[in-house]
């Protein structure tokens, strides 16, 4: 089967779709025929579907993705420049949860926004863990709390400079400082040799985070799991490779989730941008 078809009816002959193709896989010999794909095009295309996307005739399907089943672009529902200002610069890191569970519908909704998400090479890599369980969420804070008297015990700097016996304290206390008694976690992952894992990770979750805050949730990076399950600080620490059970050699991020408790009333000051224009 073809890389894609067009619709010689409805194409125009703009040559969008040959400015629009990232890797350069479309040609217009000339303005009489349509678009057809370049030599090794096949094994080339990273199925992005800008060329579907770009046509605004409708002209271009791939055989993976038929231009009628890709969603419209409303332009009346896309939030203007203020909003989203507004949007993105009033999240804030959310640490305190009232005392019920997400739906789990409205995870499975914000995991099917974030995966649009740009991923490197259009690889499309990240997988998805969702702990929608506190029990299961306080039992890895222990996991992580076990960790931390390791480290306390071989006195290793990190643990010293950024006062980790706090943070077993407050847990004998009661206060869970690693996972915030969350009532979920959300993980995303990708295999280690793939060279943007953890970017692409990064990037899913800041989608997941943005799109929380606008469905009433609050969402707060996990950076112990982070650390530790990616062993960042010390040797591997396997009680929680084992408690998380991520496929051998994966990297991963994760979040914190949980309808906020209180809510922010102001913009907290940032520092400035450090940009050097050149
Ligand atoms: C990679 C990363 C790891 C983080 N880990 C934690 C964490 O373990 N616990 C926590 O309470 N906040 C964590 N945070 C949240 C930051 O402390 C927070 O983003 C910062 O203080 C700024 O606050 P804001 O997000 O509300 O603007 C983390 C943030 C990032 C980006």
């Amino acid at each position: 089967m073809s890389l894609f078809v067009v619709d010689s009816e409805k194409c125009k002959r703009d040559g969008i779709c040959v400015a629009e193709c990232p890797l350069q896989l479309i040609e217009l010999t000339d303005r009489k025929s349509v678009p057809i794909p370049i030599n090794g095009a096949d094994e080339m295309c990273i199925n992005c579907g800008h060329c579907v996307a770009v046509c605004p005739h409708g002209a271009m399907s791939l055989a993976t993705m038929k231009s009628e089943e890709c969603t419209p672009v409303q332009k009346d529902l896309l939030p203007g420049p203020e909003q989203i200002e507004h949007l993105m610069r009033s999240r804030r890191s959310i640490r305190t949860y009232e005392d019920r569970s997400v739906e789990r519908e409205v995870i499975a909704k914000l995991i099917d926004v974030a995966r649009y998400a740009p991923t490197a090479i259009n690889t499309q890599l990240v997988r998805w863990l969702v702990i929608n369980n506190k029990d299961e969420i306080r039992r890895l804070a222990g996991i992580i709390i076990d960790w931390i008297r390791h480290l306390l015990r071989e006195q290793n700097p990190f643990a010293g400079r950024y006062r980790l016996d706090r943070v077993v304290a407050a847990w004998e206390s009661g206060d869970d400082r690693v996972c915030r008694s969350a009532p979920a976690l959300i993980v995303t992952h990708a295999p280690k040799d793939y060279p943007t894992a953890a970017t692409d990770c990064a990037i899913a979750l800041t989608y997941f985070e943005l799109a929380a805050s606008v469905f009433g949730l609050g969402a707060c990076w996990a950076g112990f799991v982070y650390l530790v399950a990616n062993q960042l600080v010390a040797n591997q620490w396997p009680p929680l490779q084992q408690a998380l059970g991520l496929p051998e050699g994966d990297t991963c991020l994760a979040m914190m989730v949980g309808y906020p408790k209180y809510r922010y009333h102001r913009i907290p000051q940032r520092n400035g941008a450090m940009v050097e224009w050149r």
